[in-house]
């Protein structure tokens, strides 16, 4: 079944995207330093970067930059003023990240911090309110990184969050895995959390069968 998946990922990617040479340079950066190939798929990239521009977003959260990848697609949503903030806790990734950022022309609007991202985020005010965040880190964080989403953003900023699904991982209480335990319990906060509405779509394509959160602070 993967294999078809994979054919119309490739369809839609011929019909609908095009030829990105900053993209491209970027994913084979990547695997010439040794990141894993974890990035959004490029289908995914552009529902992020239409997303966003719906939005439209002047100020974007991502947590979980590796290579940069989402980050690009993200960043050229924005208007010219714009800025983009991503948190990446491997000094390795961040170099990385970087030099793809500047080959495909975003860096004056993309701000890397490198640490652990609950400490990145316990630094920052809601004073000038994020538009959108993107959750692609560590699983563990996913609930508290959304309940800080919802103290640097406003009501309707859009949060999306990665992976939730995980070839049905998510279904299972016991997994042992802390990556489900942590998006597990980030669906209990949102079962629970009056200060947003969510859903959940699943996803078939390139990455397998995953899935994301879409929500909006009220
Ligand atoms: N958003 C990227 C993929 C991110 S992969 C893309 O689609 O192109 C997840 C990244 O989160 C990795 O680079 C990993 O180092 C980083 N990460 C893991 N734990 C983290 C933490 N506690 N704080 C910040 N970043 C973290
Ligand atoms: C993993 C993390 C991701 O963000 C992703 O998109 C795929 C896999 C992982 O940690 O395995
Ligand atoms: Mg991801």
């Amino acid at each position: 079944m993967s294999d078809s998946w994979r054919a119309v990922d490739a369809y839609i990617a011929g019909k609908l995207l095009g030829d990105d040479d900053a993209l491209a340079a970027a994913l084979a950066n990547n695997e010439a330093n040794g990141l894993p190939p974890i990035d959004v798929s490029a289908a995914q990239g552009k529902m992020l970067f239409l997303l966003a521009q719906i939005a439209g977003a002047r100020r974007i959260l991502e947590i979980g930059t590796l290579g940069g990848y989402s980050t690009i697609w993200l960043a050229r949503a924005l208007p010219e003023d714009g800025e983009l903030v991503t948190l990446e806790i491997e000094e390795a990734h961040a170099r990385v990240a970087r030099a793809n950022l500047d080959r495909a022309g975003v860096s004056d609007r993309v701000d890397i911090r490198v640490g652990p991202a609950s400490d990145s985020l316990a630094a920052m005010t809601g004073a000038a309110p994020f538009d959108f965040v993107f959750i692609d880190a560590d699983k563990q964080g996913n609930a508290h990184y959304v309940a800080e989403a919802i103290r640097l953003g406003r009501s309707g900023t859009t949060i999306v969050v990665d992976n939730v699904v995980r070839e049905g991982g998510v279904l299972d209480p016991d997994s042992g895995d802390p990556r489900i335990d942590g998006t597990r319990a980030l669906f209990d906060m949102l079962n629970a959390d009056a200060r947003i509405d969510a859903t959940a779509v699943q996803t078939v394509g390139v990455k397998k069968w995953d899935g994301f959160i879409l929500a909006r602070v009220r």
